[in-house]
């Protein structure tokens, strides 16, 4: 066969462990050609691509982002879009697509495949916000990192008596933040799926401070919000998708919380940081693992599945129902886990 690869949407640490996998047994067990479309979605309406075989993709297994680019481009908002997928379909023979992406990335495919188009996905994202599967690969990495900042942030924040706020990402699912205050036992853990109260942060801190720690941080995920009301996010820029980009709830929260408490208040946002660099051994496992399944469904009549992993095993779900809703962290999770922990 060939087959067409693209990763879409917001990169991730294993991309390029997924492309080495599906070019590895694809060449080598199913005599398949592959070509890898440039700049997700946008790569394939364009019709822009490279050439992949295992001489390129060998290699590629330790390296971050990807080696095909990434976009947020969504064929449904671009005029023509699906007919000018078809057109690249049929321009360089291609019998099937492999699409390694979020929700976004992976909803395009599944209205693809409901168009006859034979896709299947691969599901990445730092967010690990995906309910098919049990996690995603890229996450551990973005944890790792995170955590590792976390304990920085604590020893400056020890050695000068200070408050840290430390800004991860997760718009609406806020499984790095919850992971990373857990293992850098951070005083608070803020998340979008628990509107927090500003007054109880700062109690916290107070009671925290209070039993003579000196150093303090704060994890809150950049989507979430205070009780009282939302804070304005530091642009109006949406994407193709409609998400509004985030970032700045730290810098707002670190300001409301040292003039509530008079505690000298820093915050640090690690933005991209935890997307970039080589992935943790786990996440090459699971990308790697991923990257098989989706050729073995390529071949084997999965068309218009994901691959997920349950139970410690590789399963296809329908792609409609893999996107259908977020994976989001759940109240008991929060409250019989980090609650007890708070200061
Ligand atoms: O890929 C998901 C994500 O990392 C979110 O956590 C974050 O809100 C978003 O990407 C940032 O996107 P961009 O790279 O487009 O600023």
């Amino acid at each position: 066969m060939k087959i067409g690869l693209l990763t879409g949407g917001g990169d991730c640490p294993g991309l390029n462990a997924v492309i080495r996998a599906v070019v590895g047994k694809g060449s080598s067990q199913y005599g398949d050609e592959f070509i890898g479309f440039l700049d997700g979605w946008r790569g394939v309406i364009e019709d822009r691509s490279v050439p992949l075989d295992w001489e390129r993709c060998r290699k590629i297994l330790f390296e971050g982002g990807t080696i095909l680019g990434s976009s947020r481009t969504n064929v449904f908002k671009v005029e023509g879009g699906l007919e000018k997928v078809r057109a690249a379909l049929k321009t360089n023979h291609l019998d099937a697509l492999v699409a390694i992406g979020g929700d976004d990335t992976l909803g395009v495919a599944s209205k693809l495949s409901a168009e006859g188009v034979n896709v299947v996905g691969v599901p990445k994202t730092i967010d690990n916000d995906l309910s098919a599967t049990e996690v995603t690969f890229g996450f551990h990495t973005a944890v790792q990192i995170a955590t590792e900042a976390i304990d920085r942030l604590r020893t400056t924040s020890e050695s000068h008596n200070r408050v840290i706020i430390c800004e991860v990402m997760g718009r609406h699912a806020g499984w790095i933040a919850l992971y990373s205050g857990i293992a850098g036992g951070a005083v608070d853990v803020l998340l979008p799926e628990q509107p927090f109260d500003v007054e109880e942060v700062c109690e916290r801190l107070r009671r925290h401070r209070g039993a003579g720690r000196r150093g303090s941080v704060v994890v809150v995920a950049e989507g979430a919000t205070p009780k009282e009301g939302t804070f304005s996010t530091t642009s109006s820029e949406v994407d193709q998708f409609g998400h509004v980009r985030l970032g700045g709830v730290g810098n707002m929260l670190a300001s409301e919380v040292e003039s509530r408490t008079g505690f000298e208040t820093r915050s640090a946002v690690l933005g991209h940081i935890q997307r970039g660099g080589t992935p943790l051994a786990f996440d090459r496992v699971l990308a790697t693992r991923f990257g098989i399944g989706a050729i073995d469904a390529v071949h084997d009549g999965g068309s218009g599945t994901m691959v997920a992993l349950q139970a410690d095993k590789i399963v296809r779900v329908p792609l409609a129902e893999a996107v259908a809703a977020p994976k989001l962290v759940p109240a008991d999770f929060y409250a019989d886990v980090v609650m007890p922990l708070l200061g």
